[in-house]
Order: structure tokens, then sequence, then C-alpha cells
């Protein structure tokens, strides 16, 4: 039986595409950071790797032998170097694809991975993907768009001072946005279904606006929500508020300047669009008894 090696498989959407690969009778290989973080993945059937993504030696060792592996660039790295901790571990991850020489990579990027610089966390997704593209045999680059699952991140304002903040251009012109569920199912079909030579595909979802995401949260929610802009001046001390670390603040603020400029556009060989709903996701974001009750 083909093995397929998931790594972020802890996260929303490599949590997916290791789930869906199980589902469908395949052997998986679940790549965690500690033994703890793999004992469900044990206990659902599939073999667990334990290390690091920016271990070269690692991720060799982890995808011999392997039909597939998925993997993206995590975020949650050591903010003081936000960047070049990105770096280094895409070069560890494109150098063990080599070592290892797995055929197939599937990786997690972003539509605004197809400019090289000036678009904040995704410039590294640029990087990795030029240093896949040099070193794999075969590469499938999923660019999504705007996660659904970011309204997550607002959830807490929302509840706490009934408001939903805006950092686009503007809250009432609509984006494509996906659910990371979708992208997960995406990334296992195309481990199960390699190219014939290496693509970038855009992953897509049905188009919100700012303002019908607030209010989808508000109704799961049971409480009208004010959005509020957040001018490009005022954004990285904002999530700096938040609790992001400053650099990476700056880098999100800096990927929100370019795409309010109109500079980041799908660019791939083709996309795909998937289907779930944004009132799904928050479905999953929110239990049903959190509903926020009347304040009389
Ligand atoms: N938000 C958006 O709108 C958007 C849009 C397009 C693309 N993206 C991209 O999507 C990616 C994030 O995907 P996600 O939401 O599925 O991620 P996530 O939920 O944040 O999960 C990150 C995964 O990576 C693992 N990880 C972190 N550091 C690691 C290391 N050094 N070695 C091995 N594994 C490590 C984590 O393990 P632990 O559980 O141990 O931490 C976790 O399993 C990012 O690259 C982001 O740029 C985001």
């Amino acid at each position: 039986m083909a093995n397929y090696v998931v790594g972020g498989a802890t996260g929303r959407v490599g949590s997916v595409v290791a789930a869906e690969l199980l589902a469908r009778h395949q052997a998986v290989t679940a790549i965690v950071r500690n033994e703890e973080r793999g004992l469900e993945w044990a206990r659902r059937g599939a073999d667990v790797s334990v290390g690091s993504l920016d271990d070269r030696a690692f991720v060799a060792r982890a995808v011999h032998g392997a039909a597939g592996f998925f993997t993206l660039l995590p975020e949650n790295v050591a903010p003081d170097d936000f960047h070049g901790t990105r770096r280094r571990m895409a070069d560890a991850i494109a150098s063990g694809v080599q070592d290892g020489g797995v055929p197939h990579v599937v990786m997690l990027s972003a539509i605004a991975a197809s400019l090289p610089d000036g678009n904040g966390p995704a410039k590294d997704l640029h990087y990795c993907e030029r240093q896949l593209a040099t070193h794999a045999k075969q590469v499938t680059l999923l660019r999504a768009c705007y996660f659904q699952d970011n309204v997550s991140a607002a959830i807490p304002s929302a509840v706490h001072g009934g408001v939903y903040p805006n950092f686009l251009a503007s809250a009432d012109a609509p984006i494509p946005m996906t659910a990371t569920g979708d992208i997960g199912r995406f990334a296992a079909n195309a481990l199960l279904n390699p190219p014939q030579r290496t693509e970038t595909i855009d992953v897509l979802g049905p188009p919100y606006t700012i303002r019908q995401v607030a209010e989808a949260l508000g109704r799961v929610l049971g409480k009208d929500l004010e959005v509020v802009d957040i001018p490009a001046a005022r954004q990285s001390d904002t999530l700096v508020e938040a609790g992001i670390p400053r650099p990476i603040a700056d880098a999100v603020a800096e990927m929100f300047a370019a795409f309010n400029a109109g500079l980041i556009k799908p660019q791939g060989d083709r996309c795909l669009v998937g289907a779930t709903t944004i009132e799904e996701v928050i479905r999953r974001y929110v239990p049903s008894g959190m509903t926020v009750m009347p304040a009389w």
C-alpha cells in the first residue's frame, strides 16, 4: 500500500489531509512535534513520525519511500526572526524532500505567494515554492485564498466587545474565502492523483464580504456586531494589542496593504473552488452553548 506523509498533522489543513487519506484506506504517516501530539493519530491507525520540519535529515527520513508528502510552512515560529526562521525551514523541507527522494509533494501555499516580496508572510511561501520547484521531482502548489477560518480570530472581540474588525479596503467588497476543510480534501485528492507535471492550483471558495461574515457570526452568537474598519496605519498596532508579536503583526499588515492595493490575484494554472459555507465554518468554532444572551 502506498504511504503518504502529512506535515502539520495537528493543524487545521494537515489534520483534514491525514483524516481524508485514512478514510480512503491509505497508509498515512503523521508528522508531529512530540509523541503526545501523535497519540490520537496512532489511535486512528496512522504511523507517527516525531520531528521538526526545520530538520533536513528528519524530513528526508520521514518521506523516504513514501508516494507523496503534504507540507506547509508553519506560521507559529519564533517571532524575533520570523522570515529568517521560515526561510531556513523552507530550505530544510526542500533539501529533505530531495534527499528522501519522494516523487510528489503537495505544498499549502497562498494566492499572495505569487508575489516575491512586499506580501508579508507570503513572501516566505513564495521562497518555499521556488525551493521545492528546484529540489523536488514533482510539486503541486495549492495557493489558497483568504481562509474562512480567519473568522475564529475575531470571536473574542465579537463576544466581549460586539465588534468585528475589518482589515480590508472595504467591508462591502466580496472576496473568495475558502474553508481549511476544503483545502485539506483538495490536498488529499492531489496526493492520490499526482499531476503529470508540476502545477500551481489556486484554491478559492464562495465570495463573502467582511460585513456578511460579521453578520453570519452575529447570527450564531445571537448579537449584532459592529464592523470597525482598521486603517492601514493602525493595523500593526491593533494586531499587537490583540497579542500578536510585532514582527508578525508588521508582516500581516504588509500583506493586507498588498491585497488592498489590488496586487494579489490568482495566477495559477487552474483553480479549485470549495463549497463549504461560512456558516458551517463558524459553527465549528462557536460551540452551540456559546450564544450570547440579551442583557435584560
Ligand atoms: N490564514 C489564511 O487566510 C491563509 C491563506 C492562505 C494560506 N495560508 C497558509 O496556511 C498555513 C497555515 O495552515 P494551517 O492553518 O493548517 O496551520 P495551523 O493550523 O497553524 O497548523 C500548523 C501546523 O504546523 C505544525 N508545526 C509548526 N511548527 C512545526 C515544525 N517546526 N515542525 C513540524 N510541524 C510544525 C503545527 O504543529 P503543533 O500542533 O505542534 O504546533 C501544526 O500541526 C500557513 O503557511 C499560511 O501562510 C493561510
